[in-house]
């Protein structure tokens, strides 16, 4: 899940001392769980979200997120109930018919056609229009007992509608490449004369969804015709090696104006979407699997990376006009998730294999810091390694290079594939581990706070924000680890019945 800038320009607040009410665990040695001891880390991470909620619905509710530290509320996303939208998915998944029901009553009084400010067709797509799809999907399907009054669940998918007629003019461009940022009072666009690979490319299955849920093809249409430049990227130099393509692509003409490679924000879930979109309907998207399995063995192959005081260690490149660029993020790290779905569902033993080390990888970014939480980005080139970590460089195989953490999903996420493809305990022990350090160490009285640099003592200071992945993503995964088996679950091999959006929001596949 990309998001464009991360808010460093927030203010760092004074130090909050975080409650230790959770032991520092990270280090115990994995278990087999009973069931009963499943139970009670489901309720803990349930209790976790009822605790974000509780606080996001008294100081900030109906706003798009709350401010943890000062109790205050902020309307990055356009002011239409970021959160509320962001965490259905999730309260449905944890059964809680309270906070349901009060989220599909802020749905129905959304204007989707009024705000103030620049409308993100990426962001908007998936946290609002995905949140209310997957809500429908669910509420229709394997929770239709959770809301008894079928009319409030219909109005997710009108709702639904009503948004994407509001952003569809953002394609009408010469090559059908889609404007991201836009105005919608005026139908204007910030000018651009390109768009960015993750953006454009993170957009078919939210559009499709919607289309086979209303009949109306008119949505598939317009994010597949964006999408088609891609999947057949021009000129032949933006493919550097087969399936790996560049970042930009032109407005005007649909072709790619670099060939800079990267499964870094800016670039990731277009890759992610290959494989899902395969996962959502085989018999359509033959062509993207075609696709993400050629970038997937490219990968393998010219970007994976090993650091020389680690050489056990894996993690992936970027690459540009022949040259290595050896850093990384927090965000890169749902690049294990994807291997192992790809892998489960391709029945490839080699992509499982590589999604397990690319796992390892982020899972030493987590356990290798003071708080156990990994960092915003990371280096492992020697040449550049500062003197103050060169012993973090040595042990761990890689160097900070921002320490932020601001409640980001990715690495959380792939140790939940790890977890459902491999059953091996070690994986939701690491999710524990990692849940245990961002209760810790994010919580706040109201909710959930950002930290300025994660090896350092408790963390530094807080980021007065709360982003509204923390309900979708962090919550659901870590929930999900410990949870019972459901229609929702990612499944070992091909029979998926849901596939993920990029924001966790679960989709049901086409029939
Ligand atoms: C549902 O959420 C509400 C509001 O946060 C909370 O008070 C309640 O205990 C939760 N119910 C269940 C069954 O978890
Ligand atoms: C959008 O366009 C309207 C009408 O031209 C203008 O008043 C408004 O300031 C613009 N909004 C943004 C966020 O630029
Ligand atoms: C069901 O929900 C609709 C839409 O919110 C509402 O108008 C109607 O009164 C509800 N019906 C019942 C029986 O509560
Ligand atoms: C959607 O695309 C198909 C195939 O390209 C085309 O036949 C159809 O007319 C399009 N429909 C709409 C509503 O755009
Ligand atoms: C991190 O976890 C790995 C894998 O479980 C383990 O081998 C290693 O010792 C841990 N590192 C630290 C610093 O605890």
């Amino acid at each position: 899940m990309y998001i464009s800038s991360l808010s460093l320009s927030l203010t760092a607040l004074a130090l909050v001392s975080p409650c230790t009410a959770y032991p520092q665990n990270r280090f115990s040695q994995p278990v087999l769980r009973t069931e009963t001891d499943a139970q009670s880390r489901a309720d803990t991470i349930k209790a976790a979200f009822t605790h974000a909620w509780d606080g996001y619905y008294q100081y900030a509710f109906p706003h798009d997120e709350l401010h943890p530290v000062s109790n205050g509320y902020g309307d990055s996303r356009n002011g239409w109930g970021a959160s509320a939208v962001d965490a259905l998915s999730t309260a449905i998944i944890m059964h809680n018919a309270t906070i349901v029901n009060q989220i599909l009553d802020h749905i129905a009084e959304v204007d989707y056609s009024k705000t103030d400010s620049t409308v993100s067709l990426f962001e908007t797509t998936i946290r609002y229009l995905a949140g209310m799809l997957s809500g429908y999907d669910l509420l229709k399907g394997p929770a239709s007992d959770l809301v008894t009054n079928s009319s409030k669940v219909d109005v997710l998918l009108t709702q639904s509608k009503n948004l994407a007629d509001v952003l569809k003019f953002a394609f009408d461009t010469p090559s059908g490449v889609p404007y991201n940022n836009l105005n919608i009072t005026s139908g204007g666009n910030d000018g651009a004369t390109t768009n960015g690979l993750a953006v454009t490319g993170t957009l078919a299955l939210e559009w499709t969804r919607l289309s086979d849920l209303t009949g109306d093809p008119t949505y598939a249409n317009l994010s597949q015709k964006a999408e088609s430049y891609l999947l057949n990227p021009q000129p032949k130099s933006a493919e550097p090696f087969p399936g790996l393509v560049g970042s930009n692509i032109n407005i005007a003409t649909g072709q790619f104006a670099d060939a800079q490679v990267s499964w870094n924000g800016g670039d990731d879930s277009y890759y992610e979407y290959l494989i899902k979109m395969y996962v959502y309907d085989p018999k359509r998207f033959g062509l993207y699997k075609d696709r993400w399995v050629a970038a997937a063995q490219s990968t393998i192959q010219h970007l994976a990376s090993h650091p020389s005081t680690r050489p056990d260690l894996t993690f992936l490149a970027s690459y540009n006009n022949g040259k290595l660029g050896l850093s990384s993020q927090h965000l890169t790290c749902f690049d294990g998730g994807s291997f192992l779905l790809g892998g489960t569902v391709l029945d490839r033993d080699d992509f499982i294999n590589f999604g397990l080390d690319l796992v390892n990888g982020c899972h030493d970014t987590y356990n290798s810091t003071l708080t156990g939480i990994g960092p915003e980005t990371f280096s492992w080139d020697s040449s550049s390694v500062p003197s103050s970590q060169q012993a973090l460089y040595e042990s761990a195989g890689f160097y900070i290079t921002s320490g932020a953490y601001i409640l980001r999903p990715e690495v959380i996420e792939s140790f939940y594939y790890a977890w459902r493809v491999t059953g091996q305990e070690t994986y939701r022990e690491w999710i524990w581990n990692a849940f245990s350090a961002i209760n810790n160490y994010c919580r706040t009285g109201s909710g959930f706070a950002g930290l300025t640099n994660v090896n350092a003592a408790n963390g530094g200071n807080r980021y007065d924000n709360q982003e509204s992945f923390l309900f979708a993503e962090v919550m659901k995964y870590s929930y999900l680890a410990f949870s019972e088996d459901a229609d929702w679950q990612t499944q070992k091999g091909s029979g998926n019945k849901f596939v993920f959006n990029t924001e966790a929001h679960p989709m049901r596949v086409s029939t």
